[in-house]
């Protein structure tokens, strides 16, 4: 039994207020729901959100990081300036850090190697664009994004990664994939996962989808096989929707 994991990710919203009372007001929403909750904050209130959910069920997690450990990389945070904070979770590979910050299959599967080496648990995001969608290659382009992401990762590492498929047409734009859509396309991930590892790793490993989730349509996505839990983006900087989701 895979164990539903939903994430908040706040993108470039939040300031240490506005945080600090959506996580106390989060906190009791959400309170004794066996389902793993986690909130993706900008950096710069990561360390106040994570000593604000101690001792509750909400893991912290980061919208990025660097590969390196240290050194002359202007701007960038690295694995072991999150694990100081005791940060739970990273997201790696977006695609808006795809599309709008040059990250490449390549870095994501720098990024991940170096959030595991750290104890940090990867969120690896992928997803087609609907050009890919209407030209077919939903399925070759996961495929690809998913094996190069995994590319020299011991399967034992695995274990401690999450994947989310977004497909980049149903981000932000209240157009959701069907609830079909999107658990074809994570059978699909699975299917790759277990022709890199094994059929255990494959049927063991969380996938979630993400893309325009919200309060009414959290339970039949959720109700899909192979989804088991979402990444949600706007429905999750109000306290309110956002444990309507976890509680769906
Ligand atoms: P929305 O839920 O706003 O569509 O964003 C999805 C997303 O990008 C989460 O990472």
């Amino acid at each position: 039994m895979r164990l539903p994991i939903i994430a908040g990710n706040w993108k470039m919203h939040m300031t240490k207020d506005t945080a600090l009372s959506y996580l106390k007001d989060l906190k009791e929403r959400v309170k004794g729901t066996d389902v793993e909750v986690v909130i993706c904050p900008p950096s710069t209130l990561l360390n106040l959100l994570k000593e604000a959910a101690k001792g509750t069920n909400i893991k912290i997690g980061a919208q990025n990081m660097y590969w390196e450990e240290q050194g002359a990389f202007t701007g960038e945070t690295s694995p072991i300036m999150l694990k100081d904070l005791g940060i739970d979770y990273c997201i790696i590979g977006h695609s808006e850090r795809r599309q709008y910050f040059g990250e490449t299959d390549e870095t994501v599967n720098k990024k991940i190697k170096a959030a595991i080496k750290h104890g940090i648990k990867p969120i690896v995001c992928v997803g087609e664009t609907l050009e890919e969608r209407k030209e077919g290659k939903t399925e070759s382009l996961i495929k690809k994004q998913v094996a190069q992401a995994f590319k020299n990762i011991d399967l034992e590492d695995v274990k401690n990664v999450v994947i989310a498929y977004e497909p980049i047409w149903a981000i932000g734009t209240g157009e959701t994939a069907t609830p079909e859509m999107a658990n074809s396309a994570i059978a699909h991930i699975r299917e790759v996962v277990r022709d890199i590892y094994n059929e255990g790793i494959s049927e063991e490993i969380r996938i979630q989808y993400g893309g325009s989730v919200k309060p009414n349509n959290i339970e039949e996505l959720m109700g899909q096989d192979d989804i088991d839990g979402a990444l949600v983006g706007g429905a999750s900087l109000k306290a309110d929707s956002f444990s309507e989701i976890v509680n769906f």
